[in-house]
């Protein structure tokens, strides 16, 4: 009997320093089933149990149990121990360094056309105009002989005008949108039409695609001091509270009388000669404008005794242009990301 009881007792000790020394669960693991297990040590020796008196299987089995129950808790306080030490492994290896600097990030921007097209929006909006757009693939009705061009005009001509088709053409201009406006309408009408509008030009001041503002003010007693009034507003909200407008005579064939608008320089409001924004001249040219020509308001089925009205086309890009000092128009439509970054 004693020397089963030793046994247990030897294999107790040995295991607990083994389980002392294990420094990975694998091998914890590995010590726990070659003791415990069902052809671990302990087990083996208590096969041998049967040979032993009825009276020494009490204390053997107490021996046994007491040899088991201080290895599992030992096992059990070492799986802890070495679990704990993965996890400050796993932790320490993990870490994040909140401390190092992040990958910038890029931040897209609105082109400058885009923005001066809202800030023109927001500000006739104010004055209680409407949005509204045409297509940019027009009838040469609404382009142009809605809008009294005759058919021998020389923006008809196949220099100035891209034909698509038999009666269509890329629209010249936003003034295509008037008739369309006024088409099947009553009055009153304030619309505004940005788009973009298509001529063969291709230098540093035109491009073959630009974009234009159409404004269109239909009513009782529009006089030309409206006109003014209302032009006088924009230049002073978009460039300035300084800012003066000139109307100078001109003639488009759907206005009478009709009057191209320059605003004062923003930049030297006209006293630096070498001005780069107004060469010098103090007066920058942006839109054309007039009184909407009776013959428009008759095809729109209005009476030109009982409704008068205003239009103007106001050039976004020449706006976005001298707002920004960009030098060449054709920078816009490059699509350069070095360009369109700084704005
Ligand atoms: N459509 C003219 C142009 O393209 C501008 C304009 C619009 C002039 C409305 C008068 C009235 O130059």
């Amino acid at each position: 009997m004693d020397s089963l009881i030793s046994k247990i007792t030897s294999i107790g000790a040995q295991t607990l320093k083994d389980i002392d020394a294990a420094s990975d669960l694998p091998t914890l693991e590995g010590f726990r089933v070659s003791v415990l297990g069902k052809k671990g040590s302990l087990s083996e020796v208590l096969k041998g149990l049967g040979s032993a008196s009825p009276e020494e299987r009490p204390k053997i089995g107490a021996a046994a149990n007491e040899v088991k129950a201080k290895v599992e808790s030992a096992l059990e306080a070492k799986r802890e121990k070495l679990e704990a030490k993965e996890l400050e492994g796993k932790l320490a290896k993990e870490r994040i360094d909140v401390s190092i600097p992040s990958r910038k990030l890029h931040r897209g921007a609105l082109h400058p056309i885009t923005q001066t097209t809202r800030r023109m929006v927001d500000i006739f909006s104010r004055l209680g105009f409407d949005l509204m757009t045409g297509p940019e693939i027009e009838t040469d009705y609404f382009c142009f002989e809605a809008v009294n061009i005759p058919a021998d005009h020389p923006a008809r001509d196949q220099q100035d005008t891209f034909f698509m088709g038999p009666g269509l053409v890329l629209r010249t201009q936003t003034t295509a949108i008037q008739t369309r406006a006024m088409r099947g309408q009553k009055w009153p009408i304030r619309v505004l039409s940005p788009g973009a509008v298509y001529r063969k030009d291709n230098d540093a001041t035109h491009s073959p695609m630009f974009h234009q503002m159409e404004g269109l003010w239909i009513d009782k007693d529009v006089k030309m001091s409206d006109l003014k009034g209302t032009l006088e507003f924009f230049a002073r909200e978009i460039f300035g509270e300084a800012t003066k407008i000139r109307l100078r005579p001109s003639y488009f064939s759907f206005v009478e009388p009709g009057a191209e608008v320059d605003v004062s320089c923003f930049k030297c409001g006209g006293k630096d000669a070498g001005c780069k924004v107004c060469k010098g001249s103090g007066w920058l040219e942006i839109l054309g404008a007039g009184m909407v020509h009776p013959k428009l308001l008759e095809l729109a089925g209005y009476d030109p005794k009982e409704v008068s009205g205003f239009a103007f086309g106001i050039g976004i890009d020449r706006v976005a242009m001298i707002l920004n000092e960009i030098p060449d128009l054709r920078l816009m439509f490059a699509g350069d990301q070095r360009f369109l970054s700084q704005f």
